[in-house]
């Protein structure tokens, strides 16, 4: 039999660490390649996924607290920027800004919408960079001497967990000339509306999930059933946080190249925790890492947040 064909070692390595746990786990990153990413925008257009739609409010509506937080000729350096649409408001408010920088784990993706932003803003510097916010990131010689403000909407800290949260706060804050952090926070609130919105009636969330056994077919040489997986979306009080899962419907051996996995009738594989904050979680999460909130703008209902750490 011809060896299948493994293209990502990195996926390959982690998906084999994760599916031999007792508990069956893989990181959300791995949902974002050019298909998650494109499924992603479907799901921030759900009438169900209040959350894109409640930031992009809030952006609006405090611009001009937001734009006075940002230092004439900075370099924006977007964390997880994906299609970058929230990056338009702030753009378009901040004249003067010297660089900015979309960070993300989706090249492909990214390198197209940062050619779209360069085509729509030709007066700025826009300095892309493929890369893992869990490590380390070498920023663009173009932000060299510049001020410097973060900007992480979305709430996709929550994806993280909270000691990975908390690195990646710490090692922002050691970026040379950092002034300040422009960070979205999704809230706790009633836990219908929050499944509601990880397990949409159109079932686009459901096509996220299981993107990550598509990707995992095409790319580490897997042989994945996706029908015989159910999309999960749960709600764990005690960790604050939405829980997606997909769920073995049957008892089953899937292949990944020559090594096997076994799954239990009603055995889950948890893709993803979204972590849902309050205001003192954002604050302890903010001061264990070295910074202070010094805004928490957030919307008539409060159902999200965007902060600005200093
Ligand atoms: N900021 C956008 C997109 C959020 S989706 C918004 O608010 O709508 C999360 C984004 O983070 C995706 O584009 C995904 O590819 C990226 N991402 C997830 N994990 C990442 C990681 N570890 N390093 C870099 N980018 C990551
Ligand atoms: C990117 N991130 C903040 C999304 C979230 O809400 O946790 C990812 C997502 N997962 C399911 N729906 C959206």
């Amino acid at each position: 039999m011809d060896k299948p064909i493994v293209t990502n070692r990195a996926l390959h390595a982690d998906a084999l660490a994760g599916l031999r746990l007792s508990v069956k786990r893989m990181h959300p990153k791995w949902f974002y390649d050019s298909a998650g990413s494109q499924i992603f925008e479907q799901i921030t257009e759900l009438p169900e996924y209040y959350p894109t739609r409640t930031e992009i409010s809030i952006l609006r509506s405090e611009i001009d607290t937001l734009a006075s937080f940002v230092p004439e000729g900075a370099a924006l350096i977007e964390l997880g920027s994906g299609a970058s649409t929230k990056t338009h408001i702030l753009l378009g408010a901040l004249k003067k800004l010297g660089v900015y920088v979309p960070v993300d784990v989706s090249g492909e993706f990214l390198l197209s919408v940062a050619d779209d932003l360069a085509r729509d803003y030709p007066a700025l510097t826009v300095a892309p960079l493929v890369g893992d916010f869990l490590k380390d990131l070498a920023l663009p010689a173009a932000t060299d001497g510049l001020p410097k403000i973060a900007f992480f909407p979305g709430s996709t800290i929550g994806n993280l967990e909270p000691s990975e949260a908390r690195d990646l706060l710490r090692r922002v804050r050691d970026w040379p000339g950092i002034a300040g952090f422009i960070l979205g926070v999704d809230l706790v609130k009633a836990p219908d509306t929050l499944v509601r919105a990880y397990d949409d009636s159109s079932g686009v969330t459901a096509a996220f999930n299981k993107n990550l056994l598509h990707r995992m077919n095409r790319e580490i040489g897997a042989d994945f059933r996706a029908e015989n997986f159910a999309h999960e979306a749960r709600w764990n009080a005690d960790k604050s946080r939405i829980e997606m899962h997909l769920v073995s419907q049957k008892a089953q051996r899937v292949w990944i190249g020559q090594d096997s996995i076994a799954f239990a009738d009603g055995e889950s594989i948890h893709t993803e925790n979204s972590h849902k904050y309050t205001r003192a979680a954002v604050e302890d999460l903010a001061a264990k890492a070295g910074w202070r909130v010094a805004e928490f703008l957030a919307d008539p209902q409060h159902h999200f947040a965007v902060t600005v750490l200093v």
